[in-house]
């Protein structure tokens, strides 16, 4: 499929109806990271990444024929309106433009809602902009247009939205970007990964941490463009590149070790490159590295399988199997909860069977 593919014609689409349409969509953490884009919207590596059951956000979008001659677009988060959040959307539906001619014509109110608190730090973008996506989906159906393959477009949309979002549309593991190790994968939306899995991945634990609320002080997208002129970006795409190869083969092995090793790496490669990015930044705090430290500590003396992997912030993503699962939360409710700021923590799992 080429972008062109996704183009559509207004003539398409009854422009007299309104509506109202709700989606559901959860978020997701990358195992091998996309750090690094080109216009629009292109990822500079493929990712892998794990979508999860319990942090979503669902939104509700009404939508009628505009009264003025600009469209106009009103957002409430949990029925409080946020003006701020309408410049991200505008943008959004500008870079769809060409695929979702009938925008212009309409006025949008949307409702949205998020599991995890806003102000937890867990990336809204993934989920949103795939809730809002899915939306589009629907709304599209309703102006009397189906898509062929609705997940597909509805992960390129939510890619042009956000990058992570696009690998949001599907469960359980999925990947994002144009790789030679993996047939079908694109740039242009992500694609389920279901193919030889060993069993030990197919329901994952992922606990998060959450060290530190607020919002931070580099966006990814700031973070994204760093990357242009970075000294080591060519380095990164590269071992990211072959770290998608080297991830295929753990999933298919079901070797956990080589799971924890590959992903804490790329964990700490993303963060690293925003150490060396010009100017320099660090998302982790004290107590991430504290965090780190300990997790390092009980692995070494249980052998249990815990895991980290980080997003673009301070929190933590503790992943672990079934197995052993009781030590493991254990040792997380006495040793690392008290790290987290105001005892925050989600107990979430990616698998393969939700959505
Ligand atoms: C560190 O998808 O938030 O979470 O495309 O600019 O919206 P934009 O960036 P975003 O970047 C996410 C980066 C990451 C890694 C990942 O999800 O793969």
């Amino acid at each position: 499929m080429l972008a062109k593919d996704f183009i559509v014609q207004k003539s398409e689409f009854d422009l007299n109806k309104s509506g109202k349409v709700s989606a559901k969509s959860l978020s997701n953490i990358a195992l091998v990271k996309y750090w690094g884009k080109t216009d629009p919207q292109i990822p500079t590596n493929p990712s892998i990444s794990y979508t999860l059951t319990n942090s979503y956000t669902e939104t509700t979008l009404s939508f009628e024929p505009k009264k003025a001659n600009e469209s106009e677009i009103r957002v409430f988060l949990d029925e409080v309106e946020k003006t701020d959040f309408v410049p991200k959307i505008k943008k959004f539906f500008q870079r769809i433009a060409e695929y979702a001619p009938y925008l212009e014509d309409y006025d949008f109110t949307l409702h949205t809602h998020n599991s995890f608190p806003h102000s937890s730090g867990i990336a809204s973008s993934a989920s949103g902009m795939s809730a809002l996506s899915k939306c589009l989906i629907q709304m599209e159906v309703e102006l009397g247009y189906k898509a062929k393959n609705q997940l597909q477009r509805s992960s390129f949309l939510s890619r042009l939205g956000s990058g992570s979002a696009c690998r949001s549309v599907y469960p359980g593991l999925v990947t994002w970007g144009e790789s030679e190790y993996i047939e079908g994968s694109s740039d242009l939306f992500a694609i389920p990964l279901e193919k030889d899995i060993h069993p030990v991945f197919k329901a994952f634990n992922d606990t998060i941490l959450l060290i530190h609320e607020g919002t931070k002080s580099v966006s990814s997208t700031v973070g994204h463009q760093l990357m242009n002129n970075h000294p080591y970006a060519q380095l990164r795409f590269n071992e990211a590149k072959q770290n998608i190869k080297k991830l295929l083969e753990i999933l298919k092995s079901g070797d956990l070790e080589a799971f924890g090793k590959l992903v804490e790496h790329e964990a700490l490669s993303l963060h690293a490159m925003m150490m060396l990015s010009d100017p320099a930044f660090i998302l982790m705090k004290p107590n991430t590295v504290s965090a780190l430290d300990k997790l390092w500590e009980f692995r070494k003396e249980t052998g249990l399988p815990l895991f980290f992997t980080l997003d673009a912030g301070a929190n933590i993503h503790l992943l672990y199997p079934d197995e052993g699962k009781e030590k493991i939360e254990a040792f997380i409710q006495s040793n690392l909860l008290p790290l987290c700021q105001n005892e925050g923590i989600i107990y979430d799992r990616a698998n393969f069977e939700v959505l």
